[in-house]
């Protein structure tokens, strides 16, 4: 007897587990990066003009792909044209390379919180701290080992029990934590030892007014491709991973509306990133502070401005820590379901087996992730330029090579060979309508391939003018 697939109980579900992939590392440390560099309010419309039209037709090809198919990404793009199997291919290989890299960082966050928790924060914003840290030997995989286990903890229970569940309690928190954090940075001001007294709100400004100042045509386009290379990380896209959700959502379900809440979720969620950070870092740092991003922003300017704070930073730096591990959670387990539910599909094994399988893969691959720091180091400097161990160069297969391949193809497969009628179909299905159709058709077809193609020449260090 063929068993029946589980499915989220309702919409809220979906778009809470969908919104909780989608908000994860990306919206704290490159959002808030991105728009002080591409000139405020400028990078904050190009990303909002690419969200509606350009995410939005990547995400509803996706979660339309996996309900119509029922099928997780391994075997959902054979199903709908079976020569397009090894688009499935890559589309799982993407979150089997990406897991063990996020844990790895997930293990990262999760040290941190427990070192704001017992009061730690000051030892933490000290020089060294953080490489010191990911170059021992034992700690890091320990914590990586730990965040793994929690995020496998969940997927074992399953769809509504785990996924569903405890997307419903933390999603909630954690955006109470960036709205209390986001508030809290407006409010500081501070003297600096230049004798200057910056604010949060004056931060703020930078964050939000569009500076056209020296931008030039070319300047703008590397804004636009900066905008769209993160909103397509940003929301899980190209990654498998809403193919699998869209796979548990019941047929009448309302499409267009969870999308649309879906992409609100996560832009705001990344715009009030920049207004915890951007106002804090400019207070105490200059505008100077903002010119990291990724793990250095995080592990190292941040809590360089929590111990400026004084007594109040631990507590600070305790919530934001708190939200980022959320936040890393929620994003985890949705790579980890990708993955899960494609073996189950595949090999018609248990979800205990499956998860088992892929837990053994990720906890492997992220043993020698942490190592690559320690026992493993090396040095490779990739296509872009930038200088790479283990984790950089697994993020950079996944994100910069795979993802856009496997974007691209699936605007091919829908725009071309199953025609976009599919996806339609598929979203009116319930009864909605499929609001910007007049928008969909020639986006899947002609717009997005092209913009992909470009970021895809780009990351490749084909095209460097950008
Ligand atoms: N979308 C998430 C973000 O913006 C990142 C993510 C990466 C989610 C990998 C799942 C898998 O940070």
């Amino acid at each position: 007897m063929k068993k029946e697939r589980n499915s989220f109980s309702g919409t809220i579900g979906f778009v809470l587990a969908a919104a909780g992939s989608a908000v994860g590392l990306g919206n704290i440390w490159r959002f808030p990066y991105l728009a002080a560099k591409d000139g405020g309010g400028l990078f904050l419309v190009v990303y909002l003009v690419l969200a509606l039209t350009f995410g939005f037709t990547l995400l509803s090809t996706e979660i339309a792909i996996g309900r119509k198919t029922k099928q997780s990404p391994l075997t959902a793009y054979s199903k709908l044209h079976k020569r397009w199997k090894p688009l499935g291919v890559i589309a799982c290989i993407v979150p089997v390379i990406i897991m063990p890299y996020y844990c790895a960082i997930g293990g990262w966050v999760l040290k941190y919180f427990l070192a704001y928790l017992t009061g730690h924060g000051t030892e933490a914003a000290q020089d060294g701290y953080f490489t010191g840290f990911i170059t021992s030997n034992i700690e890091p995989v320990i914590m990586m080992l730990l965040f793994l286990a929690a995020v496998a903890f969940i997927i074992f229970r399953g769809v509504n029990k785990g996924i569903e569940s405890s997307s419903q309690v933390i999603m909630p928190v954690l955006l109470l934590l960036v709205v209390i954090i986001a508030v809290f940075s407006l409010t500081i001001s501070h003297t600096g030892d230049d004798g200057v007294t910056r604010t949060g709100l004056e931060g703020f400004k930078v964050y939000v007014v569009p500076n056209f100042d020296g931008l030039t045509i070319k300047g703008f386009f590397s804004v636009l491709v900066d905008a769209m290379g993160q909103l397509f990380f940003s929301l899980s896209v190209a990654m498998g991973i809403m193919v699998a959700y869209g796979s548990y959502v019941k047929d009448d379900a309302n499409l267009t509306r969870s999308i649309n809440q879906i992409e609100i979720f996560d832009t705001a969620v990344a715009f009030l990133a920049g207004v915890m950070i951007i106002p804090a870092v400019f207070t105490f740092m200059g505008m100077e502070g903002m010119q990291a991003s990724g793990p250095s922003l995080m592990f190292v300017s941040l809590p360089k401005v929590f111990a400026a704070m004084g007594k109040i930073g631990n507590i600070v730096g305790c919530l934001f820590f708190a939200m980022v591990l959320f936040a890393a959670v929620t994003s985890a387990m949705s790579v980890m379901e990708a993955v899960v539910s494609s073996f189950m599909d595949e090999f018609h094994i248990s979800r205990t087996k499956a998860a088992c399988i892929e837990g053994v893969i990720a906890l492997v691959a992220g043993i020698v992730v942490c190592l690559g720091y320690n026992l493993l180091y090396f040095e490779v400097k990739l296509p872009n330029g930038a200088v790479a161990q283990i984790l950089d160069i697994m993020d950079y297969i996944s994100n910069n090579l795979f993802m856009p391949v496997v974007a691209i193809g699936t605007c091919i497969l829908i725009g071309w060979v199953v025609k976009p009628k599919v996806v339609i179909d598929e979203v009116e299905k319930s009864g909605c309508k499929f609001g910007r159709k007049w928008l969909y058709v020639p986006m899947i077809k002609v717009i997005a391939p092209i913009l992909l193609i470009i970021l895809l020449l780009k990351s490749a260090g084909i095209i460097s003018w950008i």
